[in-house]
């Protein structure tokens, strides 16, 4: 037995005012689209906004549902709606945030394993990283730049064909 260590680069930044310009710009955007996320049962809402290589924002926000499974996180909401419209851009930078109705979120939010396999998907077909930009209401914003780093050893769709 070999014990391997995945390692993974973080950014952390004191506040949005010390992001990169464009990622200010997009958690705007994220930050905007919270106010019409539909969460009535978690009180949670969730805003994500994407920028694509021709500079188009897209973004979406979580849309509930009273049977559970049925709704859908932000970030996919924010992925399929650019992909629908603009399949053949590539997807730069996603940027994530959150606001409860019941508490303040003192941490930067962290898209769920199955939004990462998403952006995985796409980030693998288009061969170019996909940064993603997570703040919560309080605390350091944080930032990665490959969907690598969030979802080692992903599965992937090279894993579903047959090898010599
Ligand atoms: N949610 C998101 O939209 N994105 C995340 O990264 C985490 C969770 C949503 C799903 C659900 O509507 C609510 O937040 C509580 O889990």
């Amino acid at each position: 037995m070999k014990l391997k260590n995945i390692q993974f680069n973080i950014e952390e930044y004191d506040s949005v005012n010390a992001l990169p310009q464009a990622d200010l710009r997009l958690m705007e955007y994220a930050e905007k689209a919270i106010s019409k996320a539909y969460t009535p049962y978690s009180h949670y809402r969730v805003g994500a906004a994407i920028r694509l290589s021709n500079g188009e924002i897209f973004t979406g926000n979580n849309q509930e549902n009273a049977a559970y499974p049925s709704g859908l996180c932000a970030e996919r909401v924010a992925l399929f709606y650019a992909k629908s419209q603009q399949p053949d851009e590539t997807i730069e930078a996603i940027a994530i945030t959150a606001r409860s109705d019941d508490f303040i979120i003192r941490e930067a939010v962290s898209p769920c394993g199955g939004c990462r396999q998403v952006m995985a998907e796409y980030q693998i077909q288009q061969s170019s990283p996909i940064r993603v930009i997570m703040k919560g209401e309080k605390g350091p914003v944080l930032a990665i730049n490959s969907i690598e780093e969030l979802l080692p050893l992903m599965f992937h769709a090279e894993e579903l064909k047959r090898k010599t």
